[in-house]
Parts: C-alpha cells; structure tokens; sequence
C-alpha cells in the first residue's frame, strides 16, 4: 500500500484568507469575505483591461459588445464590478468611491447587518488604459461608526487612516497582482491566468530602507514648494557615498509607481502645485490605504509633515499631498520641507 502525503505546490489567495482568519477572532469572517469579493470584482476587471485594445473592435457598429452590454469606459465598468460585488457580499454597508460624488448605500437584505465600509478608487491610472501601460485599483476598509440596523453616514468614512482595518491594491500589468494588509504584514498575491487564482508569490513584503528612484512630476516643477525643488537638486547631485545621483523613474499610475518603489526601494511625491495646493490625490482611497501597506511594509508616508494616516479627514474626496517609500528618502525630503518653513519663517 501507498501512502500519499498531500503537498502544497501553491497557496491561493482564498486559503490565505482562511488561514489568517485567526488573526481577527471578532471579525467572524466578514473581513475575510470583503477581501473574497474584492479579488473576484478584480478577476472581472483583469478581463476586461486585457482586452482593451480590442473595444473598438469588439464594439464596432456602435452596438453591443460581447457580453451584450454596450461598450462603457474602463473606469466606470471597474466602478459597476466593485460596487456589485461589494453590494452581493453582505459585508459592507456603503461605498466611498472617486467615481461617485456622494456615498452609495447598500440597501439589499444581505447588507442588513453589515458592519464595514468601503473607499475605493475603482480604475486607477486611467490615462495610461489607452497606451497599454499599468493601471490599479486601491481600496481601504473600515469598521463603521453608526449603529448598525441604521442607515450609514458619511462619518463612517471620515476617520484617520490609523482607523482602517486592511488596504490593499491591485495592479493590471505585465502580471496582474492583489497586494493587501490586515496591519500583520503586507503579502502581494499574482493571479495565474491559467486557473484564474491569485497565488501568493511576494509573502511579507518589505521595502528596502533606502533607494535609489525618486518618482515625481518634474513638469510641474516650476510650481513646487522651495523644499521639494530642492529636494529634487539633492537627488540630481553626484555623491558616490549616498549613490547619487539617483534615477527618475514616472509612470502615472500611482500604483504602478507605488509598487515598482515597494520593491526596489525609492520615493513617490505628488506635492501640493501652483494650481493645487493640497496636491492631487485623494487621502480616503488613493493615500490612506497606500500609506498603511507602506507602513506595515516598513516605509513612511507622509504630506511633508505629518503622518498621513493621521490626518483626519473632512470630505470623502479631499486631497492631500504624497510623500511616500523609503524612510531613509522620507525622512530626507521631510527635512528639506522642513527647511523650507524654517527659512520662510524667519
Ligand atoms: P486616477 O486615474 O484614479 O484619476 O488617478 C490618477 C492619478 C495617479 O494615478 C497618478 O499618480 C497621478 O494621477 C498622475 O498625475 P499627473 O498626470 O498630474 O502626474
Ligand atoms: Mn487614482
Ligand atoms: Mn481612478
């Protein structure tokens, strides 16, 4: 007789999720859930961004697509997906999304009792869908604050970062990827195409203490704060003790950039601009939740100043700006903000 030891060749995101279950004894396994339909809204949206090349082909006649919907932009179809799977879950009782100016309430039966909310920006980098290049989808999770059995508030979404209870990203790119955090860690998952799973493939990510990329928007750099300007001369100088000078690497899409940084070590800022003064990018669903993963990963996020996920939120679209990796390149950009008050100041 033969005796077979079961063996693991992979773990998929699923297991994963059921494994760590113990992690969160009082979440009774709607978390788990939450995060269960994100990676499945994900896998729909991966679908789609694969073949965008082919929406004009596919939609040619100006009739319907293969699915017989009419053909809709990227980002409002990633909008739908999310939004459907997080409303058929029964785990989430409202939605903060870029695309939608107000909350969206869920108010089918399943989501009765339903005790967390959900920001997300559903398409993010959308510029580049048309150039084939990288593009994400970010989303935070909270617990929410009004009771439950009653309608939620916009108060629910309007706590610290420090409050979420797992941020998370997907990047649409060579490979597809779900990166998240539950605050134990950050593990990024690759979906194999093959058997339509995310499989663990970057447990316990970390990012390296230093870096050599600085990833920023140099065309607006006649509109930068004094402290990023000059920043920016201390990246350009040549010093062979630190490495410098370091390299520019900018994509657009902020996860792209994001994740890129993660793993090879740097720092993305998008300041506050002549035209923007508090930046470009939103804190509930596009820096909250990148600042918890880079945190638990082991870098800084900050506006200049403070600690993102300490800054409380007073609108579901506020803006801030980003200084986020490193902390080695962190800390140094801070000082030259820093520098830039003192000299001002005096
Ligand atoms: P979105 O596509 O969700 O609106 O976000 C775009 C954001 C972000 O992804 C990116 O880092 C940034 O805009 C780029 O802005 P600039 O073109 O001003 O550099
Ligand atoms: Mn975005
Ligand atoms: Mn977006």
């Amino acid at each position: 007789m033969s005796t077979l030891i079961p063996s693991r060749r992979f773990v998929t995101l699923g297991q994963f999720i059921i494994e760590r279950q113990a992690d969160f004894p009082y979440a009774k396994g709607e978390l788990s859930r939450l995060l269960r339909d994100i990676g499945i809204a994900a896998k729909l949206v991966n679908r789609e961004v694969n073949k965008a090349g082919l929406a004009d082909i596919l939609g040619e006649h100006g009739e319907t697509n293969v699915q017989g919907e009419d053909q809709k932009k990227l980002d409002v179809y990633a909008n739908e997906q999310f939004i459907r799977a997080l409303g058929a879950g029964g785990e989430c009782i409202a939605i903060a999304s870029e695309e939608n100016e107000d909350l969206i309430e869920i108010s089918s039966s399943v989501s009765q009792n339903a005790r967390y909310v959900v920001c997300i920006d559903p398409l993010d980098g959308s510029s580049n869908i048309d150039v084939n290049v990288s593009i994400g989808t970010i989303f935070s999770i909270y617990r929410r604050r009004s009771e439950v059995d009653g309608s939620a508030r916009v108060e629910d979404f309007l706590q610290k970062g420090t409050e979420q209870v797992a941020a998370g990203y997907v990047i649409y790119g060579s490979s597809t990827m779900l990166v998240y955090t539950t605050g134990r860690g950050v593990n990024g998952f690759t979906l194999d195409p093959s058997i339509g799973e995310f499989c663990l493939s970057h447990p316990d990510m970390k990012i390296p203490q230093s870096g050599k990329i600085y990833s920023i928007n140099e065309g607006n750099y006649a509109h930068f704060p004094e402290g990023v300007k000059a920043f920016i001369r201390y990246c350009q100088e040549e010093d062979t003790s630190t490495g410098r000078p370091y390299t520019t690497r900018y994509i657009g899409s902020l996860v792209a950039d994001f994740h890129r940084n993660m793993i090879k070590g740097g720092i993305y800022i998008y300041p506050s601009t002549g035209k923007a003064k508090s930046g470009k990018l939103r804190l509930l669903y596009e820096c909250n939740p990148l600042a918890f993963i880079m945190e638990q990963a082991g870098g800084l996020a900050s506006d200049g100043r403070t600690r993102i996920l300490e800054l409380q939120p007073e609108s579901l679209h506020q803006r801030t700006p980003l200084f986020i990796g490193s902390p080695e390149l962190v800390n140094t950009a801070e000082a030259y903000m820093r520098q830039e008050q003192e000299t001002t100041a005096s």
